[in-house]
C-alpha cells in the first residue's frame, strides 16, 4: 500500500520548472511536493537526447530517495527525450508536459493548424508533432525553436521592445506562412511571455500552457492509482537546486508567482 501521504516529485532544468509546480500547487494544494531544479545543468534545450536522458535518470533517482509516490518532468525537453524510457525505469507513476499540452491544443484548435514554441531539442524531437498527430492525423503542425526566450524570462524581460523584436523575429514566418489558430507554449518559460506572445500572434490565437494542463493530468492519475493525499492541511514544500541555491531562492518567485522560501543544496551527479 503507498504511503498517500508520500510528496510528488517535480523536476526541471533549473527554475523554470517552477510554472508547473505552481499550477499543481493550485489544483492540488493538500499534495506535499519536492522539487529539484538541475540549475548545474542548464539548459537542456541545447543538449542531445542522449545527455538529457542520463540527467533525467539521475533527477528521478534523487526524487525516488526522497520517497515520491510520483514524478513530473516538469521540462519540455526532457519530456521530450526521456519520458518514455522513465516511465519504463521506476515503478512509481510518471508524467511528463508534452501529452497534456499536445490534448489541451487539441481540444482547442478550430482549423487543426498549431504552432509549437519550444527548444531546439523539443522542436527537434518533433514530440508534440507525434503526440498531436496520435490525436488527429488532420493536424498541421509546426514548430518553431526559440532559444533566446529562456534567457530573457530569467532576466524578468518579459515585456518591452526586445522582447517584441524577438519575438517577431521567431515568429513572423508562422504567422505569415501558416496562420494558426493555437500555439503551445512548449517550454517551462514561455508562460512567462505569454502577454508578449499574444501581442505578437493577436487576440484570435489562443495560446496553450501546458503547465495548466500538466497538473490536470496529474490529478487525474493520482485519482486513477488512488493515491491521492487525503489530508485536509496544506501541502508542504521542499526545493532543491544541484548549484547556486540561492540564486534559485531569489529568482524562484517570478516562476512561483510568490517567495520560495529557502532551497536545499543536491547532489545527483553520482546517482546511477
Ligand atoms: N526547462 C526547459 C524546457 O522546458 C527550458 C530550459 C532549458 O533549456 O533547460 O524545455
Amino acid at each position: 500500500m503507498p504511503n498517500l501521504d508520500a510528496p510528488i516529485g517535480v523536476f526541471d532544468s533549473g527554475i523554470g520548472g517552477l510554472t508547473v509546480l505552481s499550477a499543481i500547487q493550485k489544483l492540488l494544494p493538500h499534495e506535499n511536493l519536492v522539487y529539484l531544479g538541475d540549475t548545474a545543468r542548464v539548459p537542456y534545450g541545447t543538449k542531445s537526447r542522449e545527455t538529457v536522458t542520463r540527467y533525467s535518470i539521475q533527477n528521478t533517482l534523487f526524487l525516488m530517495e526522497q520517497n515520491v509516490k510520483a514524478v513530473v518532468v516538469a521540462c519540455n525537453t526532457a519530456s521530450a527525450h526521456a519520458l518514455e524510457y522513465l516511465k519504463g525505469k521506476f515503478s512509481v507513476p510518471v508524467l511528463g508536459v508534452i501529452e497534456p499540452g499536445a490534448l489541451a491544443a487539441h481540444k482547442a484548435t478550430v482549423s487543426g493548424s498549431i504552432g509549437v514554441m519550444g527548444t531546439e531539442g523539443t522542436i527537434k524531437s518533433e514530440a508534440y508533432k507525434k503526440a498531436l498527430h496520435r490525436l488527429s492525423n488532420k493536424h498541421q503542425v509546426f514548430g518553431v525553436a526559440c532559444p533566446l526566450l529562456v534567457s530573457l524570462a530569467e532576466e524578468g524581460w518579459l515585456t518591452g521592445d526586445i522582447v517584441d523584436l524577438v519575438l517577431e523575429k521567431y515568429l513572423a514566418p508562422l504567422k505569415k506562412t501558416q496562420n494558426p489558430d493555437t500555439v503551445i507554449l512548449g517550454c517551462t518559460h514561455y508562460p512567462l511571455l505569454k502577454n508578449a506572445v499574444q501581442k505578437c500572434m493577436g487576440n484570435k490565437v489562443t495560446l496553450v500552457d501546458s503547465a495548466h494542463e500538466t497538473a490536470q493530468a496529474l490529478k487525474e492519475i493520482l485519482i486513477q492509482n488512488k493515491i491521492a493525499s487525503p489530508s485536509a492541511l496544506q501541502g508542504t514544500l521542499q526545493v532543491y537546486a544541484t548549484d547556486n541555491p540561492d540564486t534559485m531562492a531569489r529568482l524562484g518567485g517570478h516562476f512561483l508567482g510568490r517567495a520560495l522560501g529557502s532551497v536545499h543544496q543536491a547532489d545527483t551527479s553520482g546517482l546511477v
